[in-house]
């Protein structure tokens, strides 16, 4: 049996006193919650922050992106290295709004996955199409692509130790959200498509989805065989709102 997954991906938002009261709910509400595991992926500067607050809690962090060099003259990167000095668990790799308006490619991607893997920090790895993608017909073939550069590059039995998310860009801050029957239908893709490498990758690895994940909807999301749990953007800023989500999985 997998274990449920629901991670906040707080992306470019909070600040000091921001997170200690989000944080500070967070865990006073945490009796709520059933099985789930949780975690919060923050912005690199409030790393030290969350995990002074979560530490010897059940609440995992993590990073939002990671370098894929070890360490030297890249200005502005931040390692692997770093993240696990800080005790990170997981680095989302690859977010299309990473793809999208920094132009990383499935090959920087699959490098940055490498680099995580190598230090012993579980990737979560995004996938999904955009609009006009799903709109042709041609989500899979992008999913697979996707997924396709990251094997290729570190081999299947590196996803033993990794996460997938998978977001349609066009679900993502626009309070669209996939219907549980289009989600599950990628993700059951995405499952098969690993099976034909792995039966136990398949079987074991988390499958979470992404995109106007609320608690009105987390529900009938999770339900699905293939959802393994939910990559929270807006909807993890709010304790609240984040604990109904985790209580859904869970
Ligand atoms: P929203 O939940 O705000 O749609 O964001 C989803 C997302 O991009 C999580 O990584």
């Amino acid at each position: 049996m997998r274990t449920p997954l629901v991670a906040g991906n707080w992306k470019m938002n909070g600040s000091l006193a921001e997170n200690e009261s989000l944080l500070t709910a967070l865990l006073d509400g945490l009796d709520r919650v059933g099985k789930a595991e949780i975690a919060v992926c923050v912005p690199y500067v409030y790393i030290p922050q969350v995990a002074q607050m979560l530490k010897g809690s059940r609440v995992a962090w993590g990073a939002q992106d990671v370098a894929k060099e070890e360490q030297g003259a890249f200005t502005g990167e931040v390692s692997a290295s770093m993240l696990r000095d800080f005790q990170c668990t997981y680095a989302i790799v690859g977010h299309s709004e990473r793809r999208s308006l920094y132009g990383e490619s499935d090959e920087l991607v699959a490098l940055k996955f490498a680099a995580a893997i190598e230090k012993g920090l579980v990737p979560i790895l995004c996938v999904g199409e955009l609009l006009e993608e799903r709109e042709r017909g041609t989500t899979e073939a992008v999913v697979e692509r996707q997924l396709k550069a990251v094997v290729e590059h570190c081999g299947i039995d590196s996803f033993a130790a990794a996460v997938i998310a998978y977001e349609p860009v066009w679900a993502i801050g626009t309070g669209k959200t996939a219907t549980p029957r289009q989600a599950q239908d990628v993700h059951a893709f995405i499952r098969g498509w690993l099976a034909e490498q792995s039966e136990t990758v398949a079987s074991e690895i988390r499958i979470l989805y992404g995109g106007s994940v609320k608690a009105a909807n987390a529900a009938e999301l999770f339900v699905q065989d293939d959802i393994d749990g939910g990559l929270i953007g807006g909807a993890s800023l709010n304790a609240e709102e984040f604990l109904k989500i985790c209580e859904a999985a869970g």
